[in-house]
């Protein structure tokens, strides 16, 4: 089916009591492993790229590539921009043909953030594009390979009423909120303030997004949804596995030249990864 936005399928995601999986991919063989996994298990899914990664290759090769996977597959694909960190890159993208877009202005001021996630916001609408802003620091930084990513402290966390003026004064579709996640990897397991995250529900109506999900236990993952998270995030899990695969390929056959002799090994491997995920946010079957 055509590519579809985040707007329905978080609604239905919020009404339904589970969570869409969003995958960052950095490659083919990353979004068709998504795809894949989606089309498998009747689930929903999100794609998605970080601005990083669309300064390695740019959005219509992204959007092109996941719309053809998205036309031959039966379940509900959405193409996102992952914390976008300009104006211009959520137009680029929309004129690429994403679905959804991300405006993170959470590094910004408060006042400053809102004008930036506004106007954007203000701007997709004319595209039928829904934005999901962030508010607090999540901490770690996306799209960085160090293992040392701590959780910022508490008073950068999300602020539940702060939250609310934010969703109505920038008229975001979704919200990411800091509880205590970090992008990476984590030293040890993160300790999550889930009572904050239901504070947070109770007085914003917007599906609520976990970044940083990577390192949370699936257990940890179900409470959140249960206190409502309806997006999770899940994009470090994916880049080493999908590195492992290869790395363990290339050393089984080190005479290997041909990209698509081991390559198609971290392709299996995400896929495996990614159907592990649908299941741990329950959106197996729950495709629109
Ligand atoms: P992880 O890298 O911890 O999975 O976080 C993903 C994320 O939040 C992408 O926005």
């Amino acid at each position: 089916m055509p590519l579809v936005s985040t707007d329905d399928m978080l609604r239905a995601a919020q009404a339904g009591g589970y969570a869409v999986g969003a995958f960052n991919v950095e490659n083919m063989e990353m979004a068709q492993a998504v795809v894949a996994a989606a089309e498998k298990l009747r689930s929903p899914a999100i794609v998605q790229t970080t601005a990083g990664t669309l300064r390695y290759a740019p959005p219509e090769l992204f959007a092109a590539t996941v719309e053809r996977l998205a036309r031959n597959c039966s379940s509900a694909i959405a193409m996102h921009l992952d914390h976008g960190d300009a104006y211009e890159l959520a137009l680029d993208c929309a004129r690429a043909g994403y679905t959804s877009v991300m405006m993170d202005g959470s590094s910004l001021p408060y006042n400053d953030n809102i004008e930036i996630t506004h106007r954007v916001a203000d701007a997709m609408r004319g595209y039928g594009i829904p934005v999901e802003g962030e508010l607090g620091a999540v901490g770690g930084k996306e799209d960085a390979r160090s293992a040392d990513k701590a959780a910022e402290p508490a008073a950068r966390y999300t602020d539940p009423d702060q939250a609310a003026e934010f969703a109505l004064r920038t008229g975001v579709s979704s919200l990411a909120i800091a509880i205590g996640t970090a992008h990476g990897l984590y030293k040890s397991a993160p300790k999550l303030d889930l009572d904050r995250l239901s504070a947070i529900r109770a007085r914003v109506s917007a599906p609520l997004v976990l970044h940083g999900t990577t390192g949370v236990s699936y257990a940890v993952v179900r409470e959140c949804i249960a206190r409502g998270i309806c997006k999770v995030n899940v994009a470090t899990d994916l880049r080493v596995v999908f590195t492992q695969a290869v790395r363990d390929a290339l050393a089984a056959s080190p005479e290997a030249i041909d990209p698509k002799a081991y390559l198609k090994y971290g392709r299996a491997a995400v896929q495996a990864r990614v159907e592990e995920w649908i299941l741990a946010v329950g959106s197996e079957n729950k495709s629109i």
